[in-house]
């Protein structure tokens, strides 16, 4: 008799997005013909460069000639995306082998399969609030999880669980908070991991949104984070991949644990890639190689930096109004504070009712989201000052 893995039934229902979606339809029935401005998700809507179209074509070309014809890749990826991610790398002061980087469909499913490698009854540490991924991966899994704060005491930054944890997710810059870890910040993690021989998993999905050159892009500038941390990465928010699909994660040769040996987690991490995974596109690789490109990465700088306007358009546009902004300087997210002590989903309700906003109540994002309110840079430019202008005028504070 088939039966379900019955750690599904202990996910929290994926609420958030659903009930944003119903409660923005019951308002359009309710006031028809009124525009709907949205800063709720995190999804890219500007095109792909030049340079990355002229890549990506370059793949569709190849496949239709039956002499660079090519059909399944090596699951790890195309050896030269490798070797251009090392080289990436390496300008930023970071050596890594080809080996070590693995190439994917994307952050979030790395984000959730990493998790299958480590034993069942591994303690995980996620913050509060949270990228929901880390979490429902690991409650199917069947592992515990710890909680680490973030909250305006602390910047939004956790410090390390004081508590026993063997993996432990740090996500900087931070969806949904925009906080960016400093150097020392990560390092205690690093320590704590080395100390306690847990393992990170670093997720550095927006790090190409740092300007501050003193913040950390990646995890392996802190001394010591090859033998203690994976990092996973993305073409999604830095080139406009969300729907091209590309990312990486890099599994050092250095990192062991207890029980395994030299280069074992980087061999264990491999085999879960080459048994359940059968390779990232090779025309969105070809893609890949066009940003990295010099040329691609002016180009997706520029990208970049249109969001980060946006951030700024919105921070300043609702701090003039004395409203508590976080966020928004190194990352393409805004943390506000709900103001009159309202809740994240009564903000939500007065924000649509009024100025005809959507964003995404921070409850939704763990308990110690409540009392915050996410709103994403990612959009039109002339959209985001529509939406800012209609709150400065419209909503009653
Ligand atoms: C923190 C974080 N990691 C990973 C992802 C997903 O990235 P990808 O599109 O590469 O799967 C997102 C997407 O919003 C994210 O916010």
């Amino acid at each position: 008799m088939a039966k379900i893995n019955t750690n599904y039934n202990k996910l929290s229902p994926s609420y958030v997005f659903s009930e944003i979606g119903k409660r923005v339809k019951v308002f359009s029935e309710k006031n028809p013909g009124v525009e709907i401005l949205k800063l709720g998700v995190g999804n890219t809507t500007e095109a792909l460069t030049s340079t990355v179209v002229k890549g990506l074509l370059e793949g569709v070309k190849k496949l239709s000639n039956i002499k660079t014809y090519t059909g399944y890749g090596d699951e790890q990826g195309d050896t030269r995306l490798r070797k251009a991610l090392a080289e990436l790398y390496q300008k930023r002061g970071i050596s890594l082998l080809p080996e070590e980087i693995f190439i994917s469909d994307g952050a979030k499913p790395d984000c959730a399969n990493i998790s299958s490698i480590f034993d069942e009854s591994s303690i995980v540490a996620v913050a509060d609030p949270v990228y929901p991924v880390y979490v429902d991966s690991n409650v199917i899994a069947g592992k515990k999880l710890v909680y680490i704060e973030c909250t305006e005491e602390n910047n939004f930054i956790p410090s390390p669980p004081k508590e026993k944890a063997d993996l432990i997710f740090i996500c900087s810059p931070n969806n949904p908070t925009g906080s960016v870890v400093t150097k020392k910040q990560l390092k205690a993690f690093v320590d704590y991991a080395l100390k306690n021989k847990a393992v990170i998993v670093f997720d550095g999905a927006y790090v190409e949104y740092i300007t501050d050159k003193s913040l950390p892009k990646s995890i392996y500038e802190i001394p010591g984070a090859k033998k203690c941390a994976i990092e996973i990465n993305s073409f999604s928010k830095w080139a406009g991949f969300t729907g091209v699909r590309l990312g990486w994660t890099v599994v050092p040769m250095d990192l062991t644990v207890e029980e395994a040996g030299r280069g074992k987690i980087n061999s264990l991490w491999n085999r879960r890639q080459t048994t359940m995974f059968n390779g990232a596109s090779n025309i969105a690789q070809e893609g890949g190689l066009a940003v990295l490109s010099d040329k691609g990465q002016k180009e997706c700088k520029k990208l970049v930096d249109y969001y980060m306007n946006n951030a700024k358009i919105i921070k300043s546009g609702l701090s003039k109004m004395g409203l508590k902004v976080f966020g928004g300087d190194n990352a393409p997210y805004i943390w506000l504070k709900v103001p009159n002590n309202l809740s994240s989903w009564e903000f939500f309700d007065k924000l649509l009712k009024e100025a005809h906003v959507v964003g995404t109540p921070g409850s939704g994002f763990g308990g110690k989201g409540e009392g915050y309110f996410r709103l994403s840079a990612f959009g039109h430019k002339e959209n985001i000052e529509k939406a800012v202008k209609s709150i400065q005028e419209n909503l009653k504070l």
